[in-house]
């Protein structure tokens, strides 16, 4: 008998049965639904679509909205350009400095990783906190 979070991400899997290129729609379940990806799911996921464990990694790795650790708070600062000129380098310094944390590391649950563009750049520097768009970030307002 298999523990009942595999049976979920094989209740997930078989939703996706039918579609094309299912992997990150499954992936995006299973972050949705249980918060993370375990190892053990990549092996279920890999042997599931018939493909190689590397591949299913090499996607999970990829992209950030995939992380393998629980958080308590995901925050991604834009980058971009117009936000740059709006001094999101220097504000991100200082919110890193100010909280403890570091560029793409999980300290204390919280994650906190860099983003280019966010559609906000009129109101930037923007970022992006578990979801929630946040315009001038670190600045007065
Ligand atoms: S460059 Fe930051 S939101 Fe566009």
């Amino acid at each position: 008998m298999e523990p009942d979070n595999k049976i979920a991400i094989k209740n997930i899997i078989e939703k996706y049965e039918a579609v094309q290129c299912s992997l990150n729609p499954i992936l995006h379940e299973i972050i949705h639904e249980n918060g993370i990806i375990e190892k053990d799911d990549i092996e279920i996921i890999a042997k599931y679509l018939n493909l190689s464990r590397a591949e299913v990694w090499g996607v999970v790795s990829f992209y950030s909205d995939f992380k393998k650790k629980p958080q308590k708070s995901h925050i991604q600062i834009c980058c971009g350009e117009a936000c740059q000129a709006q001094g999101s380098a220097q504000n991100a310094d200082e919110y890193l400095t100010q909280n403890g944390l570091v560029w793409g590391e999980n300290s204390n649950g919280v994650l906190v990783e860099k983003i280019f563009c966010l559609g906000l750049c009129s109101r930037g520097p923007a970022a992006l906190e578990n979801g929630q768009l946040i315009a001038n970030f670190g600045g007065d307002e």
